[in-house]
């Protein structure tokens, strides 16, 4: 018999909760043993997401609280600089529990794992703190990586996000009235993201992001400056040899839309385009925020920390591809 693990969510009634909720209720090997929210305590699980067929209902749970359910695995899913107390409680009377963390809390922080799967591979194997990328990061770091060796400046990334970026707590960059028919430029120098992906890829980046109407999904156009001149069909075949063996990393020949990527596992890249003279690279990359930008990829981490297949309940991405 396979072993079942116990996991909490804690900030489960966001979306990326919500979407952790869902990949949890497919997978062989894993049990919800809570979920937090304060707004939803006493609610049944399954009235809010129909994936969940169980009886488990929201808790207002406190760091002792959880600490006393005793999950062999808990997720903080709670906005960023709120998880603190949680993590020194589990820190203090559970070490041995694989904590994932979705907020930007220990992205910097070297006692934590930064669990980007693809990038580098083969590290995350036994981690018990695993910090979870950026959305927008984890888009930048797969267009820009295979070209890393090659960059002769800082990357520009432009990216754009549907609004369900900006989580459940009501603001203007999650506002539909004030969304529609406009594009929210914000953070427009050092948003955290730009200052993890520098921190990752060890080179500047440049990191331009904006909200759009759209509920979920990422473009993050990235324009490279090269040391050398380079063809697209080069550019494109480096791509496709990087990401040959991930299947969550679909290189596609146009520029992909965002359409085509919302509520599927994975990141399509593509559109290699070259200026003139072969120095100017243009790639462009899809992901949906909340799944390959965060629920997905914390799946990723949790399977491969746990020594599980690391597509254990992640649907199949590249067999449904429009490359
Ligand atoms: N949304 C994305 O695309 C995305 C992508 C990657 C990473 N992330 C990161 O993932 C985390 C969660 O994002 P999200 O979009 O799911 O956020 P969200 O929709 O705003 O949900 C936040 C959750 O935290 C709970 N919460 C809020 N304030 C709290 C507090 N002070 N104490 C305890 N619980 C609190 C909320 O439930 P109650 O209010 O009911 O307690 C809710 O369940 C964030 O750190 C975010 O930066 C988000």
């Amino acid at each position: 018999m396979s072993k079942t693990y116990s996991i909490g969510i804690v900030g489960a009634r966001g979306h990326t909760g919500a979407e952790l909720i869902r990949l949890v209720a497919a997978h062989p090997q894993l049990e919800l043993a809570f979920v937090s929210s304060r707004e939803l305590d006493g609610q049944r699980v399954a009235d809010h997401n129909p994936a969940y067929t169980g009886d488990l209902r929201y808790e207002n749970l406190g760091p002792a609280a959880v600490v006393g359910k005793g999950a062999e695995v808990v997720v903080m899913a709670l906005p960023n600089g709120k998880c603190a107390p949680y993590v020194e409680a589990l820190d203090a009377a559970a070490p041995q529990t694989l904590v994932v963390d979705l907020s930007a809390d220990h992205r910097f922080d070297a006692g934590w794992y930064y669990g980007l799967p693809e990038i580098p591979r083969g590290r995350c194997q036994g981690q018990r703190r695993i910090s979870n990328p950026g959305c927008y990061a984890t888009a930048m770091q797969l267009a820009i990586w295979p070209m890393l060796e090659y960059l002769a400046g800082p990357p520009q990334c432009f990216g754009v996000s549907g609004y369900s970026g900006a989580g459940t707590t009501p603001s203007d960059r999650n506002n539909p009235e004030l969304l529609r028919d406009n594009l929210m430029p914000y953070s427009l120098v050092g948003h955290v993201h730009e200052r993890e992906v520098s921190a990752q890829l060890g080179v500047p980046v440049e990191f331009m992001p904006h909200v759009a109407p759209h509920f979920r999904g990422i473009t993050m156009t990235v324009n490279m400056w090269l040391t050398g001149a380079v063809k697209p069909d080069w550019v494109r075949a480096r791509y496709e040899q990087r990401y040959a063996g991930e299947p969550l990393v679909d290189v596609v020949e146009q520029a992909p839309w965002v359409s085509r990527i919302a509520g599927r596992h994975g990141v399509e890249i593509g559109g290699f385009s070259v200026a003139p003279g072969g120095k100017r690279l243009v790639v462009v990359a899809t992901l949906d925020n909340l799944l390959k930008g965060a629920a997905t990829q914390a799946m990723q981490n949790i399977n491969i920390a746990l020594g599980l297949p690391e597509l254990a309940s992640i649907p199949a991405f590249k067999e449904t591809s429009h490359g």
